[in-house]
């Protein structure tokens, strides 16, 4: 081993036997690196943001929509309470192999042959996890916020009773991730700067119908094929079994967005148009970038630039980060949104594959 290896080595030992598991630890906050980060004010505690958007009274009750309607109904039945439906007392150990270590994106490259597989990966694994874990936390706090201005915003009796249901579906996954992240792996993450700058956006945003594009199209169309993966391979029950009740509101969710969206775009100027088409380029950017990982390299005093290159590398990460884009692609082609623009977009972030993708599948 070379001396430049051999140093690279002890500082990776040093600071993963650095002490730093002290239970319920909160990383701080990152500072906002984006530009698009800008306004309100921000602490470790919370953010606020400066947001517009319009109310409208509808006073027009009776039923128009029978689809949405009929998604109200199915909402009302299908409510589940985090509390009693969940194993809380089933004992996790945050540093097992919770999720597959093939999952972690630099599995398998020279930084992983190096790491202590007794002290240091179990540390790993643990932020991994946490990192994963927080930031759809986040997420779920992001569509909880977007759902609720929905409410007031959307022009249309139905979907404003819907859009209350989903308000309470969203503070049920809020309650059940921090509960899990709090009692289970005792440690949690701040959201990603690039999350934070997409749910800022989709939150400022003043046209509903962008509200739905960013939250129930992309955003939830993301959380959704990123659940499905894990609730298919997390070898920790408990947390398959989170993933699978809220993947259930999920799927309404998704459908919320392309029943109130469906057909909108036929009729709409190119101008607008190209403010949607430019927001489903750049919102998708952000998406994919965020599970880059950088504040867990930079945590565990990891060599970032390498470890990023590896998930840049990884088969697994590219495979597991076009695969979040399965139920976007097919949703925006449905909604008439794939315009030669939008298509360059996705080709770029190699995904355009699942345009022939059923989303429903
Ligand atoms: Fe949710
Ligand atoms: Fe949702």
């Amino acid at each position: 081993m070379g001396a430049a290896q051999r140093e690279l080595t002890d500082e990776v030992m040093r600071r993963f036997s650095g002490g730093e598991t002290a239970s319920n630890e909160e990383i701080p906050r990152p500072s906002p690196s984006s530009p698009r980060l800008r306004g309100g004010a921000a602490s470790d505690r919370s953010d606020r943001i400066d947001a517009r958007h319009d109310v409208t009274f509808v006073y027009d009750y009776t039923s128009e929509r029978d689809d949405l309607r009929s998604l109200y109904e199915k909402a009302k039945s299908a409510q589940w309470n985090a509390k009693d439906a969940l194993a809380w007392d089933t004992k996790v150990d945050p540093e097992a192999e919770n999720f597959a270590n093939s999952f972690i994106p630099i599995f398998g490259t020279p930084i992983w042959d190096k790491l202590d597989k007794t002290r240091e990966l179990p540390q790993l694994r643990r932020h991994v996890c946490s990192y994963l874990l927080s930031n759809f936390l986040h997420g779920e706090q992001g569509a909880l916020l977007a759902t609720s201005q929905l409410a007031c915003s959307v022009p249309n009796a139905e979907a404003k009773l819907y859009a209350a249901t989903q308000a309470l579906d969203e503070a049920r996954h809020v309650e059940v991730y921090s509960r899990y992240l709090r009692e289970k792996i005792e440690l949690t993450y701040p959201v990603s700067p690039h999350l934070k700058a997409l749910l800022d956006e989709i939150l400022r945003e003043p046209r509903w119908d962008m509200k739905f594009l960013g939250m129930q199209i992309l955003v939830e169309g993301l959380a959704l094929a990123a659940f499905g993966v894990i609730s298919q391979t997390a070898n920790e029950p408990l947390i398959r079994e989170i993933v699978r009740l809220i993947m259930l509101d999920e799927s309404r969710h998704v459908a919320f967005g392309v029943l109130s969206l469906k057909g909108l775009y036929e009729e709409m100027s190119a101008s607008d148009l190209a403010d949607r088409e430019e927001f489903i380029v750049e919102a998708s950017r952000l998406m994919r970038d965020r599970f880059l990982m950088q504040e867990v390299w930079e945590n565990l005093g990891l060599p970032v630039d390498e470890c990023l290159d590896a998930v840049h590398n990884s088969p697994i990460m590219q495979t597991f980060q076009s695969l979040l884009f399965s139920k976007i692609v097919p949703n925006v082609k449905k909604l008439g949104l794939m315009t030669p623009r939008v298509r360059k977009g996705f080709e770029d972030l190699r995904v355009i594959q699942y345009e022939t993708w059923d989303a429903s599948a």
